[in-house]
Protein backbone atom coordinates (compact mmCIF):
# COMPACT_ATOMS: atom_id res chain seq x y z
CA UNK A 1 0.00 0.00 0.00
CA UNK A 2 1.38 3.38 -0.54
CA UNK A 3 0.28 6.85 1.42
CA UNK A 4 0.27 9.87 0.02
CA UNK A 5 1.36 12.47 2.81
CA UNK A 6 1.77 16.59 2.36
CA UNK A 7 5.19 16.59 3.76
CA UNK A 8 8.41 18.43 3.04
CA UNK A 9 11.37 15.97 2.20
CA UNK A 10 9.99 13.28 -0.80
CA UNK A 11 13.59 13.28 -2.47
CA UNK A 12 12.72 9.29 -3.28
CA UNK A 13 9.93 10.52 -5.29
CA UNK A 14 10.95 13.70 -6.71
CA UNK A 15 13.73 12.09 -8.05
CA UNK A 16 12.22 9.16 -9.59
CA UNK A 17 10.10 11.82 -11.60
CA UNK A 18 13.16 14.11 -12.95
CA UNK A 19 14.76 10.68 -13.66
CA UNK A 20 17.73 11.39 -11.67
CA UNK A 21 19.31 10.27 -8.29
CA UNK A 22 18.67 11.10 -4.96
CA UNK A 23 21.34 13.02 -4.39
CA UNK A 24 20.90 15.43 -6.98
CA UNK A 25 18.10 17.01 -5.51
CA UNK A 26 18.72 20.12 -3.29
CA UNK A 27 16.38 19.20 -0.19
CA UNK A 28 14.59 22.62 1.24
CA UNK A 29 11.74 21.03 1.72
CA UNK A 30 12.51 18.63 5.04
CA UNK A 31 14.13 20.81 8.08
CA UNK A 32 17.66 18.54 8.71
CA UNK A 33 20.96 19.50 10.49
CA UNK A 34 22.86 20.67 7.16
CA UNK A 35 26.13 19.19 8.73
CA UNK A 36 24.22 15.78 8.50
CA UNK A 37 24.85 13.16 10.97
CA UNK A 38 27.43 12.80 13.09
CA UNK A 39 30.67 10.52 12.37
CA UNK A 40 30.14 8.86 15.63
CA UNK A 41 26.67 7.89 14.47
CA UNK A 42 27.93 6.47 11.64
CA UNK A 43 30.48 4.43 12.85
CA UNK A 44 27.49 3.35 15.61
CA UNK A 45 25.61 2.38 12.95
CA UNK A 46 28.61 0.11 11.20
CA UNK A 47 29.23 -1.23 14.80
CA UNK A 48 25.81 -2.60 15.35
CA UNK A 49 24.89 -4.66 12.01
CA UNK A 50 26.45 -7.55 13.50
CA UNK A 51 23.50 -7.20 16.40
CA UNK A 52 20.82 -7.07 13.42
CA UNK A 53 20.70 -11.15 14.08
CA UNK A 54 19.22 -10.33 17.52
CA UNK A 55 15.72 -8.70 18.20
CA UNK A 56 16.13 -4.93 19.74
CA UNK A 57 16.54 -4.35 22.98
CA UNK A 58 12.93 -3.54 24.03
CA UNK A 59 13.89 -1.69 27.17
CA UNK A 60 15.68 0.79 25.32
CA UNK A 61 17.81 1.13 28.63
CA UNK A 62 21.12 2.62 27.20
CA UNK A 63 19.39 5.56 25.26
CA UNK A 64 17.44 6.32 28.04
CA UNK A 65 20.55 6.26 30.37
CA UNK A 66 22.37 8.70 27.50
CA UNK A 67 18.93 11.15 27.46
CA UNK A 68 18.30 11.11 30.96
CA UNK A 69 22.49 12.28 31.38
CA UNK A 70 21.60 14.51 28.77
CA UNK A 71 18.56 16.46 29.98
CA UNK A 72 19.51 16.00 33.98
CA UNK A 73 16.65 13.93 34.20
CA UNK A 74 15.73 10.27 35.85
CA UNK A 75 15.98 7.88 32.56
CA UNK A 76 12.02 7.04 34.02
CA UNK A 77 10.89 10.06 32.36
CA UNK A 78 12.22 8.81 28.96
CA UNK A 79 9.50 6.94 26.09
CA UNK A 80 11.14 5.92 22.59
CA UNK A 81 9.63 5.65 19.60
CA UNK A 82 9.94 5.19 16.32
CA UNK A 83 9.68 8.92 14.87
CA UNK A 84 7.74 11.21 17.34
CA UNK A 85 5.30 10.70 15.03
CA UNK A 86 4.56 7.53 16.63
CA UNK A 87 3.57 8.74 19.77
CA UNK A 88 1.79 11.14 18.01
CA UNK A 89 -0.49 8.31 16.61
CA UNK A 90 -0.14 6.91 19.87
CA UNK A 91 -1.31 9.49 22.29
CA UNK A 92 -5.04 10.01 21.15
CA UNK A 93 -5.66 6.24 21.67
CA UNK A 94 -4.20 6.72 25.05
CA UNK A 95 -5.30 10.26 26.32
CA UNK A 96 -9.30 10.27 27.53
CA UNK A 97 -11.82 12.53 25.70
CA UNK A 98 -12.62 13.60 22.80
CA UNK A 99 -12.24 16.94 21.83
CA UNK A 100 -8.56 18.33 20.64
CA UNK A 101 -7.57 21.64 20.06
CA UNK A 102 -4.32 22.24 18.08
CA UNK A 103 -2.75 25.49 17.77
CA UNK A 104 -2.12 26.32 13.93
CA UNK A 105 -0.78 26.43 11.72
CA UNK A 106 1.05 23.49 12.95
CA UNK A 107 2.33 19.69 11.89
CA UNK A 108 -0.32 18.25 10.03
CA UNK A 109 -0.13 14.61 11.72
CA UNK A 110 -1.64 16.23 14.62
CA UNK A 111 -5.37 15.81 12.94
CA UNK A 112 -4.39 12.94 11.02
CA UNK A 113 -3.58 10.91 14.24
CA UNK A 114 -6.74 12.60 15.63
CA UNK A 115 -8.68 11.57 13.38
CA UNK A 116 -8.39 8.16 12.89
CA UNK A 117 -8.96 7.62 16.72
CA UNK A 118 -11.89 9.37 16.20
CA UNK A 119 -11.55 12.73 17.95
CA UNK A 120 -13.02 15.59 17.02
CA UNK A 121 -10.03 18.29 16.01
CA UNK A 122 -10.35 22.09 16.23
CA UNK A 123 -7.93 25.06 15.51
CA UNK A 124 -7.15 27.49 17.11
CA UNK A 125 -5.28 29.58 14.33
CA UNK A 126 -2.51 31.93 14.81
CA UNK A 127 -1.68 34.54 12.06
CA UNK A 128 1.19 36.02 10.33
CA UNK A 129 -0.11 39.40 10.92
CA UNK A 130 0.60 39.28 14.36
CA UNK A 131 3.58 37.33 14.07
CA UNK A 132 2.35 33.97 15.03
CA UNK A 133 1.54 35.48 18.58
CA UNK A 134 -0.59 33.17 20.67
CA UNK A 135 -3.58 35.65 22.36
CA UNK A 136 -3.76 33.84 25.95
CA UNK A 137 -7.58 35.62 26.73
CA UNK A 138 -8.67 34.47 23.58
CA UNK A 139 -6.81 30.74 24.58
CA UNK A 140 -8.54 30.75 27.62
CA UNK A 141 -11.88 31.40 25.76
CA UNK A 142 -11.45 28.43 23.74
CA UNK A 143 -10.22 26.03 26.01
CA UNK A 144 -13.15 26.79 28.51
CA UNK A 145 -15.45 25.65 25.94
CA UNK A 146 -14.44 21.90 26.88
CA UNK A 147 -11.54 20.96 25.50
CA UNK A 148 -9.80 17.85 26.36
CA UNK A 149 -6.63 17.86 24.59
CA UNK A 150 -4.39 20.73 23.65
CA UNK A 151 -1.51 20.44 20.69
CA UNK A 152 1.01 23.13 20.29
CA UNK A 153 4.64 22.87 19.15
CA UNK A 154 7.35 24.93 20.58
CA UNK A 155 9.11 26.67 17.86
CA UNK A 156 6.30 26.54 15.92
CA UNK A 157 6.37 24.75 12.32
CA UNK A 158 6.49 26.06 9.71
CA UNK A 159 7.00 29.34 11.54
CA UNK A 160 9.76 28.78 13.66
CA UNK A 161 8.38 30.94 15.78
CA UNK A 162 9.54 29.90 19.70
CA UNK A 163 7.36 30.72 22.26
CA UNK A 164 9.28 31.74 25.88
CA UNK A 165 8.81 29.71 28.88
CA UNK A 166 6.54 32.12 30.72
CA UNK A 167 3.95 31.94 27.70
CA UNK A 168 4.15 28.03 27.99
CA UNK A 169 3.76 27.96 31.65
CA UNK A 170 1.00 30.57 31.34
CA UNK A 171 -0.90 27.95 28.95
CA UNK A 172 -0.46 25.08 31.25
CA UNK A 173 -2.02 26.61 33.68
CA UNK A 174 -5.00 27.22 31.66
CA UNK A 175 -4.68 23.47 30.86
CA UNK A 176 -4.71 22.98 34.51
CA UNK A 177 -7.79 25.11 35.14
CA UNK A 178 -10.00 23.57 32.60
CA UNK A 179 -8.84 19.82 32.70
CA UNK A 180 -7.29 20.59 29.42
CA UNK A 181 -4.09 18.01 28.73
CA UNK A 182 -1.26 19.84 26.85
CA UNK A 183 0.99 17.97 24.54
CA UNK A 184 4.01 20.27 23.69
CA UNK A 185 5.99 19.38 20.79
CA UNK A 186 9.38 20.04 21.46
CA UNK A 187 10.63 18.42 17.77
CA UNK A 188 12.90 21.45 16.77
CA UNK A 189 13.86 22.32 20.71
CA UNK A 190 17.33 21.28 20.32
CA UNK A 191 18.27 24.38 18.42
CA UNK A 192 16.83 26.44 21.54
CA UNK A 193 17.20 24.07 24.28
CA UNK A 194 16.77 25.99 27.08
CA UNK A 195 13.43 27.23 26.57
CA UNK A 196 12.40 23.33 27.01
CA UNK A 197 9.69 23.07 29.50
CA UNK A 198 11.08 19.33 30.16
CA UNK A 199 11.34 20.56 33.82
CA UNK A 200 7.76 21.47 34.01
CA UNK A 201 6.04 18.07 32.66
CA UNK A 202 8.07 15.29 34.58
CA UNK A 203 5.71 15.71 37.45
CA UNK A 204 2.75 16.17 36.10
CA UNK A 205 -0.65 13.74 34.94
CA UNK A 206 -1.16 17.00 32.70
CA UNK A 207 1.24 17.71 30.77
CA UNK A 208 4.11 16.00 28.30
CA UNK A 209 6.71 16.68 26.11
CA UNK A 210 7.29 15.27 22.21
CA UNK A 211 11.02 15.31 20.74
CA UNK A 212 12.39 13.96 17.96
CA UNK A 213 15.89 12.84 16.96
CA UNK A 214 15.49 13.20 13.37
CA UNK A 215 16.12 16.34 12.49
CA UNK A 216 19.03 17.83 15.18
CA UNK A 217 20.58 14.36 14.45
CA UNK A 218 20.50 14.49 10.97
CA UNK A 219 18.73 10.51 10.78
CA UNK A 220 14.69 10.89 9.34
CA UNK A 221 15.83 7.60 7.54
CA UNK A 222 16.07 5.73 10.66
CA UNK A 223 13.20 7.44 12.73
CA UNK A 224 13.53 8.20 16.14
CA UNK A 225 11.72 10.04 18.99
CA UNK A 226 11.12 10.22 22.08
CA UNK A 227 8.70 11.67 24.97
CA UNK A 228 9.46 13.49 28.33
CA UNK A 229 6.41 12.90 30.94
CA UNK A 230 5.63 11.74 34.27
CA UNK A 231 6.93 8.41 34.98
CA UNK A 232 3.17 6.72 35.09
CA UNK A 233 2.61 8.14 31.41
CA UNK A 234 6.21 7.43 30.45
CA UNK A 235 5.53 3.34 31.16
CA UNK A 236 1.98 3.65 29.77
CA UNK A 237 3.20 4.86 26.69
CA UNK A 238 5.59 2.11 26.87
CA UNK A 239 3.14 -0.14 26.45
CA UNK A 240 1.13 1.43 23.33
CA UNK A 241 3.88 0.84 20.69
CA UNK A 242 4.68 -2.27 19.35
CA UNK A 243 7.72 -4.12 21.22
CA UNK A 244 10.22 -3.52 18.56
CA UNK A 245 8.93 -0.41 16.56
CA UNK A 246 12.15 1.06 17.74
CA UNK A 247 14.93 -1.00 15.65
CA UNK A 248 18.49 -1.81 16.83
CA UNK A 249 20.01 0.65 14.46
CA UNK A 250 17.90 3.31 15.60
CA UNK A 251 18.99 2.99 19.30
CA UNK A 252 22.92 3.01 18.64
CA UNK A 253 22.37 5.91 16.58
CA UNK A 254 20.82 8.05 18.92
CA UNK A 255 23.07 6.68 22.02
CA UNK A 256 26.03 7.77 20.02
CA UNK A 257 24.06 10.86 18.61
CA UNK A 258 23.56 12.21 22.24
CA UNK A 259 27.73 11.63 23.14
CA UNK A 260 28.85 13.50 20.05
CA UNK A 261 29.44 16.88 22.09
CA UNK A 262 31.28 18.53 19.57
CA UNK A 263 29.60 17.59 16.80
CA UNK A 264 26.23 19.08 18.50
CA UNK A 265 27.99 22.34 19.49
CA UNK A 266 28.96 22.50 15.76
CA UNK A 267 25.75 22.27 14.42
CA UNK A 268 24.35 24.62 16.90
CA UNK A 269 26.81 27.66 15.81
CA UNK A 270 26.70 26.24 12.15
CA UNK A 271 22.66 26.65 11.96
CA UNK A 272 22.54 29.86 14.28
CA UNK A 273 25.57 31.45 11.78
CA UNK A 274 23.50 30.44 8.12
CA UNK A 275 20.22 31.38 9.34
CA UNK A 276 20.98 34.91 9.84
CA UNK A 277 23.15 35.17 6.63
CA UNK A 278 20.20 33.44 4.11
CA UNK A 279 17.58 35.73 6.37
CA UNK A 280 19.60 38.83 5.26
CA UNK A 281 20.08 36.95 1.72
CA UNK A 282 16.31 36.16 1.87
CA UNK A 283 15.23 39.55 2.87
CA UNK A 284 17.31 41.42 -0.33
CA UNK A 285 14.23 40.01 -2.39
CA UNK A 286 11.99 43.25 -2.22
CA UNK A 287 8.88 40.50 -2.86
CA UNK A 288 9.28 38.44 -0.11
CA UNK A 289 8.74 39.03 3.57
CA UNK A 290 10.79 37.20 6.39
CA UNK A 291 9.42 35.15 9.78
CA UNK A 292 11.94 35.62 12.82
CA UNK A 293 12.99 31.92 13.15
CA UNK A 294 14.77 30.00 16.27
CA UNK A 295 15.29 26.90 14.27
CA UNK A 296 16.70 25.52 11.28
CA UNK A 297 13.92 26.67 8.97
CA UNK A 298 12.71 29.87 7.78
CA UNK A 299 8.54 31.14 6.64
CA UNK A 300 8.71 33.70 3.86
CA UNK A 301 5.45 35.43 2.47
CA UNK A 302 5.79 36.37 -1.07
CA UNK A 303 3.88 39.74 -0.90
CA UNK A 304 3.16 39.79 -4.69
CA UNK A 305 3.82 38.25 -7.75
CA UNK A 306 3.89 33.99 -8.09
CA UNK A 307 2.50 31.81 -5.63
CA UNK A 308 4.42 29.60 -3.03
CA UNK A 309 2.88 26.64 -5.64
CA UNK A 310 4.38 28.37 -9.11
CA UNK A 311 7.52 29.00 -7.16
CA UNK A 312 8.03 25.43 -6.03
CA UNK A 313 7.05 24.29 -9.39
CA UNK A 314 9.50 26.44 -10.94
CA UNK A 315 12.17 25.56 -7.95
CA UNK A 316 11.75 22.08 -8.92
CA UNK A 317 12.82 21.88 -12.75
CA UNK A 318 16.30 23.70 -11.16
CA UNK A 319 16.19 20.31 -8.84
CA UNK A 320 15.40 22.28 -5.82
CA UNK A 321 12.51 21.29 -2.89
CA UNK A 322 10.79 23.99 -1.25
CA UNK A 323 8.08 23.73 1.28
CA UNK A 324 4.82 25.21 0.15
CA UNK A 325 2.65 26.16 3.01
CA UNK A 326 -0.53 26.75 1.43
CA UNK A 327 -1.66 23.47 2.99
CA UNK A 328 -1.11 24.74 6.66
CA UNK A 329 -4.29 26.08 8.34
CA UNK A 330 -4.19 29.35 8.83
CA UNK A 331 -1.89 30.59 5.88
CA UNK A 332 -2.55 31.34 2.45
CA UNK A 333 -1.35 30.82 -0.81
CA UNK A 334 1.57 32.96 -0.43
CA UNK A 335 3.80 31.10 1.87
CA UNK A 336 6.54 28.32 1.66
CA UNK A 337 8.99 27.32 4.11
CA UNK A 338 12.76 26.66 3.46
CA UNK A 339 15.41 25.02 5.46
CA UNK A 340 18.71 26.37 6.85
CA UNK A 341 21.90 24.70 4.15
CA UNK A 342 24.87 24.80 3.84
CA UNK A 343 26.92 28.08 2.33
CA UNK A 344 27.60 26.73 -1.01
CA UNK A 345 23.76 25.42 -1.57
CA UNK A 346 22.00 28.33 -0.33
CA UNK A 347 24.46 30.48 -3.15
CA UNK A 348 22.33 28.00 -5.71
CA UNK A 349 18.93 28.60 -3.94
CA UNK A 350 19.52 32.40 -4.26
CA UNK A 351 20.57 32.13 -7.63
CA UNK A 352 17.74 30.27 -9.34
CA UNK A 353 15.64 32.49 -7.07
CA UNK A 354 17.11 35.19 -9.13
CA UNK A 355 15.63 33.85 -12.18
CA UNK A 356 12.35 33.13 -10.86
CA UNK A 357 11.67 36.30 -9.23
CA UNK A 358 12.74 39.21 -11.05
C1 LIG B 1 6.58 19.87 14.45
C2 LIG B 1 6.91 18.46 14.11
N1 LIG B 1 6.69 17.50 15.02
C3 LIG B 1 6.98 16.22 14.77
C4 LIG B 1 7.51 15.83 13.56
C5 LIG B 1 7.81 14.38 13.33
O1 LIG B 1 9.15 14.09 13.40
P1 LIG B 1 9.73 12.61 13.47
O2 LIG B 1 8.58 11.66 13.40
O3 LIG B 1 10.64 12.48 12.31
O4 LIG B 1 10.43 12.51 14.80
C6 LIG B 1 7.74 16.79 12.57
C7 LIG B 1 8.31 16.39 11.27
O5 LIG B 1 8.43 17.16 10.35
C8 LIG B 1 7.44 18.14 12.86
O6 LIG B 1 7.65 19.09 11.95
Amino acid sequence: MSHSYDHGGNVFTVARTLGVAPDQILDYSASINPLGMSPMVRKALICSLDSLIHYPDTTHKELKQALAKHHDLSSSHFTIANGSTELIYNLPAMLPGKKALVISPSFSEYVRALIQHHWEAQHFILTPENNFSIDINKLERALAGGVDVLFISNPGNPNGTLYPQRVIEKIYSLCLSTGTFLVLDEAFMDFCEEASAKQMVVHSDNAIVLRSMTKYYGIPGLRLGYAISNTTLAERLDSMGGPWSVNTLALAAGTAALQDVQHNQNSLEFVRQERRTLFEQMAQFSQFKLYASSTNYLLVEIKDGITARELKDRLFHHRILIRDCSSFMGLSDRFFRIAIRTGDENKRLLECLGKIIK
